[in-house]
């Protein structure tokens, strides 16, 4: 297993290959929580673990290092799955210091007992000297707190980039070339999906701070090192961050006797018949927000379909909007479809939830009272042609 980044700059974290929920997000491949340890004429941590993991660093430090060597701790994030291993951090290692912005001390304080800590406040740009090697600190506001920051080496040409180009992926390899890419950007677009993209307009605005800095690594606090495909990775940030969308229709859909399945498997075969679409079926009950959340990412179209339970739409439904909502997933057009018994509701909250996100109804809403006729599979196959066109149009536009 290779640690090691450069000379005296080791991977010290650790592999979390158990945990399977972040905050709601569904960490499938399990997680790594890595912390980097910089040796010089001064020596500095950057970042720490998540607590019940703080005795497995430790341990990779005191390899590397007597820990009373150790100068400064740098909290580039102080969300727990970093920060929470910082108290057991401070008590152990006698002369360290804590480097970082005053946002990140002001929220270390709410979550921890500070006061025996000694911080060192630095500002945006500044820079600390560890002699021969030099951190440099770039503040990311919101990506993912406010009072996130990226840590960069110049000597070294290494971005320390927090959750920034982070993925859920437990692992014992540490460097982009040694997993499957295909993985590792499927998890990075996860990531993406699920914790980055309410913040895309920050995100461009760091693309562009980082867009004048030499990058040969990024190091991020989950996940692989980024080393042999940096620009790779930054372009898909770009794309991410900038809203493109490809020819893609997603028809995420809850079904009680199969009515509305049917309904959304006629809007799939319609939309399926335009040139160049990908069109895909996401049963809401049967996927997860994680999963949803990741392949509407990109989706430039979305046909959202519901059965009408107890006058309202089923709660799988209700639960997916309710994530994609607070993600503020990139605009689509979209419909609405979905049968109903005695009572109506579902199509009529879809509705108003699609144009409250400010996403575009193309074609009419359809509604069938309990099993669809013929003739109604038939305005669903015409309404999926119509939103696959409108797809093609909509994803061009942002191309
Ligand atoms: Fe990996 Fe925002 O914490």
């Amino acid at each position: 297993m290779n640690n090691t980044l450069r000379e005296n700059i080791d991977w010290v974290g650790v592999v979390d290959w158990n945990v399977r929920d972040f905050h709601s997000y569904d960490t499938h491949r399990g997680a790594t929580y890595n912390a980097y340890l910089v040796r010089d004429e001064k020596t500095a941590l950057i970042d720490t673990v998540k607590a019940p993991f703080v005795d497995q660093l430790l341990k990779n430090l005191a390899e590397r290092t007597p820990l009373e060597k150790i100068d400064y701790v740098v909290c580039n994030h102080a969300e727990p799955d970093h920060s929470s291993g910082f108290p057991t951090v401070m008590r152990t290692l006698p002369h360290a210091k804590v480097i970082c912005n005053a946002k990140c001390r002001e929220t270390l304080s709410a979550y921890y007992d500070t006061s025996e800590w000694t911080f060192e406040e630095i500002g945006d740009g500044e820079t600390l000297s560890l002699g021969n090697r030099t951190l440099q600190f770039i503040n990311t506001p919101m990506v993912h707190w406010p009072e996130s920051m990226f840590t960069y080496v110049p000597e070294e040409k290494i971005l320390f980039s927090m959750d920034g180009f982070g993925q859920h992926l437990a692992t014992s390899n540490r460097f982009d070339d040694e997993v499957s890419l295909c993985d590792v950007m499927d998890e990075a677009k996860t990531y993406y999906a699920n914790i980055v993209v309410p913040y895309s307009r920050q995100v461009l605005k760091v693309l562009e701070k980082a867009a004048g800095l030499p990058i040969e690594m990024i190091a991020p606090s989950h996940g692989v090192i980024w080393r042999s495909y940096v620009s790779e990775i930054l372009g898909e940030y770009r794309d991410w961050a900038s809203g493109r969308l490809e020819s893609k229709v997603v028809v995420l859909y809850d079904t009680m006797w199969g009515s509305t399945q049917k309904m959304a498997e006629a809007i799939y075969e319609g939309a399926g018949e335009i040139e160049g679409i990908d069109v895909e079926m996401v049963h809401a009950r049967r996927s997860t927000l994680t999963r949803i959340a990741t392949v509407m990412l990109d989706a430039a179209g979305v046909a959202l379909g519901s059965s009408t339970l107890n006058t309202l739409m089923m709660p799988s439904m209700a639960g997916a909007l309710n994530y994609l909502q607070g993600l503020r997933t990139n605009a689509k057009v979209a419909m609405s479809f979905g049968s109903y018994g005695w009572g109506r509701g579902a199509v009529e909250g879809l509705e108003p939830w699609v144009d409250e996100v400010g996403w575009e109804r193309v074609v009419d809403s359809i509604k069938h009272k309990y099993v669809p006729t013929a003739e109604t599979l038939a305005a669903c196959r015409e309404a999926g042609r119509t939103l696959g066109q409108k797809t093609v149009e909509r994803a061009a536009e942002t191309a």
